[in-house]
């Protein structure tokens, strides 16, 4: 653990609304942009307990310490929350055993994003309790959103499954208690969905935020199920425990240039 001494720990981002493809400093587009400070090992935490503050950064909302895990707690109109790891994975590992928030409009979500919006993605709509969705997206790239897949899980709000991404430099894998679901080999995406193969560094993100509020493109609203009741709050979902391996051992990763390919990647040392 002694990389997390040399942790910088990010300013908290202001005004979080929607959880994914946000980033303080797109290394592709500015000059100089800070560092991303690197996991640079594997470890798990448990939810139950109080998350190291130079580790983890719970940037808006309600996390909870319960015996079974951590809730992530909506209980009014204009409440989202959003746990960001301060640390980066260079390709790596993120497996969560999670609950999703039960509610028409409302999403939770793990995901994997990076400072020029690769994202990496599992979403449970809160309307529907017995799916999950996989989605990538490289580069902020939304010109379409059909690299969404619907994947069935039994009872995902009242158990916690194994929702584990794997994610190399070939290959971005979903895996449910231990079965794929899913693979899309960089090749693919390039062929296929152009240049939207994850692959810089990325931070690890749990949000449980409502999609379904207005003022939101109509399409997410639909997407989500509708706008949320608010009568049904509180929405909770649950985290038990996340385990992230990152594939790099080094403290910091730097982008090379400003074509945020992987091969721009330095691993300092
Ligand atoms: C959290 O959960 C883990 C795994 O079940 C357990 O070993 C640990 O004692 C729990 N901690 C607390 C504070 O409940
Ligand atoms: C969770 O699933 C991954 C992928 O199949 C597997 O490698 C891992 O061992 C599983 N975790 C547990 C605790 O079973
Ligand atoms: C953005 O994604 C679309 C659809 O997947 C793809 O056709 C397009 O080439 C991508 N744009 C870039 C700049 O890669």
């Amino acid at each position: 653990m002694k990389n997390f001494l040399h942790l910088t720990v990010l300013a908290a981002l202001a005004g979080n609304a929607v959880a994914q493809l946000t980033t303080e400093c797109d290394p592709t587009k500015k000059t100089t942009c800070p560092a991303d400070p690197a996991l640079g090992t594997g470890h798990l935490w448990y939810f139950n307990e109080t998350l190291d503050s130079r580790v983890w950064t719970m940037e808006t909302g309600e996390l909870v310490e319960t015996p079974e895990g951590g809730d992530f707690i909506i209980h009014a109109a204009g409440q989202s929350t959003l746990l960001t790891s301060n640390f980066y994975i260079f390709f790596g590992v993120v497996e969560a055993w999670v609950k999703m928030a039960v509610g028409q409009g409302i999403v939770s979500s793990v995901v994997l994003e990076s400072d020029d919006l690769d994202e990496i993605d599992w979403e449970w709509v809160g309307y529907n309790t017995n799916e999950v969705q996989s989605n990538f997206y490289g580069k902020g790239n939304t010109t379409t959103y059909n690299r969404g897949r619907h994947h069935k899980v039994d009872n995902a709000d009242s158990e916690f499954h194994n929702y584990t991404t794997y994610w190399d430099q070939d290959k971005l894998q979903w895996w449910i208690d231990g079965v794929m679901q899913r693979q899309v080999n960089y090749g693919d995406a390039l062929a296929v969905y152009g240049k939207n193969y994850p692959q810089t560094p990325s931070q690890v993100k749990f949000s449980n935020w409502p999609a379904g509020q207005p003022g939101n493109a109509q399409g997410t609203i639909d997407w989500a199920g509708g706008l949320v009741d608010y009568s049904q709050a509180p929405f909770t979902m649950t985290v038990q425990s996340v385990r992230v391996q990152d594939f790099h051992s080094g403290k910091e990763y730097i982008y090379g240039d400003k074509s945020g390919s992987w091969q721009s990647i330095i691993v300092k040392e």
